[in-house]
């Protein structure tokens, strides 16, 4: 049989993210401080060719299947276009989406469909630009807003809005973010808050829990279920809204983790594996890339990084440490 990324609880990695950068154009509170963070430096950031290497040996000789580029802000990203082009010409071809925070789709978001983009989602947490510019720290609502459009229209569906609700902030949003991603055909996704914000300000008791965002729906939307044994790795509970056709999901990674499903691989911006967003441990390809290790060696050394992957990410064990990096560092 072909090699696979497999860990030690027989989990398979088949969902690459790879982060193509640690900058990013917003500042929001719930990853970054206002004045930013020290970025990468450029030279230790892996060039366009590096990363299709990596994401060719992954997809070639390591049965990935989905890649999904992500940042910091992806759409920052000088070749990014070139890139998505490039992941599309390998075999197997593999399913490539992007997470992005929307603000530069106006212009990307057709080049990216003829690139060979399939799918986008987009960060969008309020209907209000002023709560807009709080919780960012930038006036860039109509920016996103209009980016959003330029993806549906540009055929990059569906379109997914992914929403953090922050209490005191955008906390009572949810049904009529839904409404409006609704009369659109976007299929819009609460995320529960996690602890990866860069300085640490993450607490347990201002997190709006999934049950908080599902009882506020629920007071206007009739909620259907979707059949459980359908969700397979997504991190995503899906709701059948009002019968249908229009979709919400939740993704609970905090009060019901999904880790025993997990099917994801992340690649940092500066080339090292982490199993999982709360992973303390990276595995640097890099190094052994630029020493000029050959695909096999890459992989043997993938592999074996995922091999140590931990069964989940530990949020409720006393002895839980957010990891070093944030968010925008990992890659969403
Ligand atoms: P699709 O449903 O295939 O579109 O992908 P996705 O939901 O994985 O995509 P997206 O990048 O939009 O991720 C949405 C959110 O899901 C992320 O921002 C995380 O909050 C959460 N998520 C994704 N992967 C993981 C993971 O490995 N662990 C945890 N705890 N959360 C994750
Ligand atoms: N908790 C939950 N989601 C977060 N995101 C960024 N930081 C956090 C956090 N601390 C979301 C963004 C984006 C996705 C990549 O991750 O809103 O949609
Ligand atoms: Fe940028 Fe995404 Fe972090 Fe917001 S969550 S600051 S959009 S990287």
């Amino acid at each position: 049989m072909a090699a696979r990324l497999m860990d030690g609880y027989s989990r398979v990695a088949t969902d690459l993210r790879v982060s193509l950068t640690d900058r990013c154009n917003l500042r929001c509170s719930y990853c970054m401080p206002p004045e930013g963070l020290p970025w990468l430096p450029a030279p230790e950031v892996l060039t366009d060719d590096e990363v299709l290497r990596l994401v060719d040996v992954a997809v070639s000789l390591l049965g990935v299947r989905d890649v999904r580029f992500t940042g910091g802000e992806p759409l920052i990203r000088r070749g990014l276009v070139d890139i998505v082009a490039r992941t599309a010409r390998l075999a197997p071809r593999p399913e490539i989406s992007l997470t992005t925070n929307g603000i530069g789709l106006t212009r990307l978001a057709q080049p990216l469909k003829d690139a060979g983009l399939d799918r986008i989602n987009v960060s969008f947490d309020t209907l209000r630009p002023e709560t807009f510019a709080e919780l960012t720290r930038r006036n860039r609502w109509s920016d996103v807003v209009a980016g959003l459009a330029a993806a549906e229209g540009a055929g990059l569906t569906p379109v997914k809005v992914n929403a953090v609700l922050m209490r005191g902030v955008n906390e009572f949003e949810a049904a009529d973010l839904l409404s409006w991603c609704l009369e659109r055909g976007y299929e819009l996704r609460f995320i529960e808050q996690m602890p990866l914000d860069a300085l640490h300000k993450w607490s347990r008791d201002t997190m709006v829990t999934a049950d908080e965002v599902l009882a506020q729906l629920q007071e206007s939307f009739v909620l259907t279920p979707d059949d459980p044994r359908q969700r397979g790795s997504a991190p995503a509970e899906t709701f059948v809204v009002d019968g249908g056709p229009g979709r919400v999901g939740i993704i609970a990674s905090v009060t019901r983790p999904f880790c025993g499903d997990c099917d994801r691989v992340r690649l940092t911006a500066d080339g090292q594996v982490r199993n999982c967003l709360f992973a303390r441990e990276e595995s640097d390809l890099r190094t052994a890339l630029r020493a000029g290790a050959d695909d096999a060696e890459l992989a043997r050394r993938w592999q074996a990084a995922v091999a140590t992957k931990r069964p989940g990410h530990g949020i409720d064990d006393p002895s839980f440490l957010q990891p070093a990096r944030p968010m925008s560092a990992i890659g969403g």
